[in-house]
């Protein structure tokens, strides 16, 4: 693995390279969000479809104006409350804002990681795009070695340990009549709704061509063995599956289950670790504990959670 320290990532960004880094989310592969050449890099290194738009991430709420050229008074509510954070804003785009970054829509979509070493970074090298730091449909990296297990080697890399969430973060329209989730993550609907004092809509993916997010209709989070419900009463220690418990008990006390003890916020910062590590492991499958209506109404990070695990089913 290249890691790389805080001044050799600025100076590589700034002869128009990409780095990857830690945040409070997934790792992100960093360009400058106003080179061109940089940023073509990042759709390169991915196989990321052009059409498919980028975050900018900042590491002051000043620096928006700089990509946004309207600022509801809902949004502005949402920064004071969860910036730094992992709540993603859709803006109406400034006309400078280059068009590589949008995939040509009249939006833009802006971040202020809560991280350390992103915030250092953002802070020295100006406004980074970011994606998460994987080839397009795999699963997202939430530690520097899933970066090198994608990019390789050689690929230089910011090391922060472990991400603290896990999931990508929230991605909120507010240039919407209603405001709209068109990613759930960590920060929820009721949280915003009470924030904000306006009704919040989820997006519901539809087959269309043309989704308000592009990233919804690109199946995703995907690894190399099936991902697979369990049933309610299926036993938890067949051939070579991995399960993955939420509330349930293992069978056997094996390294083959994953039991959470409702730690919903631990399975979530695991989650894409475990589906590389079944590939690792060559194992055929992955097989997860289904969760109830009731848990996901309640909690704005097991919505998130069935959000990623049925996109890896397909
Ligand atoms: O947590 C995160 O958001 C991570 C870390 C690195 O910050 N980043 C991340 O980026 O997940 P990415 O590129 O993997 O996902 C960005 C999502 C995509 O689904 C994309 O379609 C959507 O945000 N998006 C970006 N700009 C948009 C826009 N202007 N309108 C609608 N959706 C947009
Ligand atoms: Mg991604």
């Amino acid at each position: 693995m290249t890691t790389v320290n805080i001044e050799r990532a600025v100076a590589l960004l700034k002869q128009g390279e990409a780095v990857a880094f830690p945040t409070e989310t997934v790792y992100g592969l960093g360009a400058d969000a106003w080179n061109p050449t940089a940023i073509q890099k990042v759709f390169d290194i991915k196989g990321r479809p052009s059409d498919n738009p980028l975050i900018v991430h900042v590491a002051a709420a000043g620096t928006v104006d700089d990509f946004a050229c309207e600022i509801p008074g809902a949004a502005r509510r949402l920064m004071k409350q969860f910036w730094p954070g992992p709540l993603t804003l859709i803006f109406k785009k400034r006309p400078e804002v280059l068009d590589l970054v949008t995939g040509g829509l009249n939006t833009v979509a802006l971040r202020w990681p809560n991280h350390p070493l992103a915030q250092q970074l953002i802070h020295r090298a100006g406004p980074l795009v970011a994606p998460s730091a994987n080839s397009s449909g795999r699963p997202s990296p939430t530690r520097a070695e899933h970066v090198t297990d994608d990019f390789g080697k050689q690929f230089p890399v910011i090391d922060g340990g472990r991400t603290q969430i896990g999931l990508e973060s929230t991605v909120l329209d507010v240039t919407a009549q209603t405001l709209t989730i068109y990613r759930p993550g960590y920060v929820g609907k009721q949280e915003i709704e009470q924030i904000t004092g306006q009704t919040v809509r989820y997006e519901t993916e539809s087959a269309s061509d043309k989704p308000r997010s592009p990233g919804t209709k690109y199946s995703h989070y995907t690894p190399q063995a099936a991902v697979r419900w369990l049933d309610a009463a299926e036993p938890t220690d067949r051939g070579d599956a991995l399960y993955l418990l939420h509330d349930r008990d293992t069978d056997a006390r094996t390294s083959q289950a994953v039991a959470y003890g409702g730690d919903y916020g631990r399975m979530a910062s695991e989650l894409y670790d475990r589906f590389r590590q079944a590939d690792h492991e060559q194992r055929s499958s992955v097989l997860i504990e289904p969760f109830s209506d009731r848990q996901i109404e309640k909690s704005s990070l097991v919505r998130a959670l069935v959000n990623r695990i049925d996109k890896a089913i397909g």
